[in-house]
């Protein structure tokens, strides 16, 4: 999409965040342009820009990108840029080899190099800088995800004229799993150097305020926390969950067009119309728990209790993170399972698994979303998983089952989904079926309540509380600073 340059301005409200929601990439000509980024977050902010006069401030993608602030699409971009060794360091490296396993149950594992936390606290500062740079007296900062824990302190040293937020997009670990990280009491100080912070699930905030308690010497009383220091008067920060959510009503209404119902029986037909297809969506990584589902569908047909001819999965996983060896053995894991599943079970009018490695538009998900009877989302860990509530969202037929995983925090609100233990793989085959055989009068009343759900709890709503939350937060800092 195109781009505008921008002229210097201080902005009343600001976004943080690692990733930019458009990524720049240049093609085998050498020709640059931007699309639009992948994962939940951007999915879930871009509405809210959209619908504020701010500006957001974060990376482009590529390596030593040192572009002006400029426009695109409505939103004002304020880009960061990271060196190549920066980006093995900071983003490759501290934020997805360290604190991604660590923050998801140490499903793979951490790995802790003293270079690359230097990195992290170094470009923790240049996000903060320039987000300081950028706002205006009084300004609200929103600061984003993992990558970015230390960026609150940083810009509250700096700028406390600020109110700051800092939103968790991934779970906060038990204090077992994060008591590893070396760096623990400064990842600590550095999130509570905003005013509000949020999490995901309870569960996440219950997890920080422990690690308050056990790291600091700070008195907590649920959700607030007493910060106090020799330099500062005491600071009161709330910590609380914030579940987020979809621009819900957008994906129904794509869904509702005759272009896009067209195109989802076009995919099946192209499936060979089996009775029913069955959808996985994720980011190829290994917290989404893939190669868990193929196993399960694997042994059902195996068993000969699905039929190709009958049921097909199609399993879109997008490229993510590619340079990281956990993510590249499990994109070589994933291919070696899916080819031999197709092999020992395809016929020539029927595969087993259509696997697509690549991210598809808008458009084409919500028809995929149409197409399929079955959604299996069986993450072994995941902040929210936004994908089910795509899926809920776009199902204005009341059509389509949800298996979820209870691991994701999704589960705590969609709980008329069939709720799934991914590592239980017996049980995860018998809800497969259950999925496949459910009556149509359930399928339908499960939808409808998922769809109200979904539908009342969306994206707005999830930024007007935060936001609201940050507002009251101000609010009582400012009347301290009333002399009595
Ligand atoms: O929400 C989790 C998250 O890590 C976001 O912070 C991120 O932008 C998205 O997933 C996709 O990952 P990445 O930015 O590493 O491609």
């Amino acid at each position: 999409s195109d781009s505008t340059p921008l002229t210097a301005a201080e902005y009343d409200f600001v976004i943080v965040s690692n990733r930019l929601p458009v990524d720049r990439v240049t093609d085998s000509d050498g020709v640059a342009s931007w699309t639009r980024s992948p994962g939940g977050l951007v999915t879930a902010l871009e509405p809210v820009m959209r619908d504020a006069e701010g500006a957001w401030v974060g990376w482009g993608g590529q390596p030593d990108l040192e572009i002006e602030r400029f426009e695109n699409d409505g939103i004002h971009i304020i880009p960061v840029a990271l060196s190549a060794v920066e980006i093995e360091e900071f983003y490759e490296g501290f934020s997805n080899d360290t604190l991604w396993p660590l923050y998801h149950d140490v499903i793979s594992s951490p790995a802790y190099h003293r270079e690359w936390w230097e990195c992290y606290v170094k470009v923790n500062q240049r996000f903060a800088d320039a987000a300081a740079a950028v706002s205006a007296q009084g300004a609200a900062v929103w600061v984003q995800d993992y990558q970015l824990q230390l960026v609150p302190k940083m810009l509250r040293e700096k700028r406390p004229d600020l109110t700051i937020g800092f939103f968790n997009h991934i779970p906060f670990p038990p204090y077992g799993i994060y008591s590893q990280l070396p760096w623990r009491t400064q990842i600590i100080e550095g999130l509570l150097g905003a005013d509000v912070i949020g999490f995901q699930r309870v569960a996440d905030a219950g997890n920080f305020l422990r690690a308050v308690r056990r790291l600091t010497g700070y008195q907590t009383k649920n959700p607030v926390i007493e910060v106090t220091s020799s330099s500062e008067r005491p600071r009161r920060v709330v910590a609380r969950a914030f579940p987020i959510s979809i621009d819900a009503s957008s994906f129904e209404k794509l869904a509702r067009q005759p272009h896009i119902q067209e195109r989802a029986r076009k995919i099946r037909e192209g499936l060979g119309n089996p009775k029913t297809v069955m959808l996985g969506v994720d980011r190829l990584d290994y917290t989404k728990g893939i190669g868990h589902r193929l196993q399960a569908f694997g042994e059902l047909l195996a068993e000969g209790r699905v039929d190709v001819q009958d049921v097909t999965l199609v399993q879109v996983a997008s490229p993510s993170r590619e340079r990281v060896a956990a993510y590249m053995q499990l994109r070589d894991e994933i291919a070696l399972t899916v080819g031999r599943i197709n092999g020992d079970f395809a016929t020539m009018s029927h595969t087993a698994i259509s696997y697509h490695h690549h991210g598809y538009p808008r458009d084409e998900m919500v028809a995929l979303y149409l197409a399929a009877d079955v959604l299996l989302v069986t993450a072994l860990r995941d902040g929210m998983n936004l994908v089910a509530k795509e899926y809920v969202a776009s199902r204005f037929d009341e059509g389509g089952v949800l298996v979820l995983s209870e691991f994701t925090g999704a589960s705590d609100e969609l709980k008329k989904a069939l709720l799934v233990n991914p590592h239980d793989i017996d049980g995860l085959k018998d809800t497969i079926l259950q999925a496949i055989a459910m009556p149509e009068k359930e399928r339908s009343s499960r939808m409808r309540s998922l769809r109200k759900r979904v539908l009342e709890n969306d994206v707005a709503r999830w930024s007007n509380n935060f936001l609201k939350t940050l507002e009251q937060a101000r609010a009582s800092r400012y009347d301290r600073l009333v002399p009595v």
